[in-house]
């Protein structure tokens, strides 16, 4: 059985949680460098919970300036086992709305020049990222979403992007024909990093706007997505609220492995 401590991390528009209780503030330090923001560290109910800003406050960081190592790697000393990000994305489907909350289970990894590793120097690992969201964290968030009557979607694929630009049209309708769902510039490599540190990880991808491919929406501006992301917010506090005060204080391991995954994956032998 696993001790359990929940992490959350917030994106845009999501700079802190409500209703964290006892809090106090560490700077952790970590050798891959600054994390984004001091960690909020305290407990909703009797569940403790490690809440990170993925942008700092004040959004300082754009995504391709965040330090996803470092702030995987602070989350992991804090004892994070479980770790739900929020994210706002784009939609490139006509039945995710702006508003809705999607708990995708898949990513497209599009990034480039952003550090996605742990591992490398002088120590090679490959962990699977086959199924990168566990399943029973996934089932607990939606088993939340449906306690507190939030509109959620059940699984779906998140292309991250490099940004900081939104897409192109060419780009937007390429995403679409491909079967992706929704896009995003932020979870890539955040997922691998955590599947590294062998923290479970689930998204809340919390649609802020149609991209550009949508024929009765204009193209995205920020202006669009914080007004829906800030919209967003309470309710991804109120979720996030009630799958704390619900969580188990101990749960089993990861059926997809996440808190296992190096086990096997390491394939420099000890003595190099
Ligand atoms: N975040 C929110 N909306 C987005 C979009 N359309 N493309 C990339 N990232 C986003």
């Amino acid at each position: 059985m696993t001790k359990a401590v929940l992490g959350v991390i917030g994106g845009s528009g999501v700079y802190d949680l409500p209703g964290l209780e006892d809090v106090r503030e560490e700077r952790i330090d970590s050798p891959w460098g600054a994390p984004s923001d001091a960690l909020r560290i305290g407990r909703i109910g009797e569940t403790p919970v490690v809440f990170l800003p993925r942008h700092g406050r004040g959004h300082r960081l754009s995504p391709s300036g965040i330090n996803y190592r470092a702030n995987i790697d602070a989350l992991k000393r804090a004892g994070v086992t479980d770790l739900v990000a929020l994210s706002a994305c784009g939609s490139f489907r006509q039945e995710l709305y702006p508003g809705l909350f999607v708990l995708v289970d898949q990513f497209v990894d599009r990034t480039h020049g952003r550090a996605s590793s742990f591992f490398g120097d002088g120590c090679v690992a490959h962990v699977s990222m086959a199924h990168p969201v566990g399943p029973a964290l996934q089932a607990r968030i939606l088993a939340a979403a449906e306690a507190e009557e939030i509109a959620v979607r059940k699984n779906g694929t998140y292309v991250c992007m490099e940004g900081p630009q939104f897409s192109s049209y060419a780009e937007s309708l390429t995403y679409k024909s491909l079967g992706y769902d929704v896009i995003g510039m932020t979870n890539m490599p955040e997922a691998k990093l955590a599947r590294e540190a062998e923290i479970t990880y689930a998204t809340i991808a919390m649609v802020t706007d149609f991209d550009c491919w949508h024929p009765e929406h204009d193209a995205v501006e920020v202006s669009a997505v914080i007004a829906v992301a800030r919209a967003n917010a309470a309710k991804a506090a109120r979720l996030v609220s009630r799958l704390a005060r619900d969580f188990p204080a101990e749960h089993e391991p990861c059926p997809a492995r996440s808190d296992r995954a190096l086990e096997g994956a390491i394939i420099t032998p000890p003595e190099h």
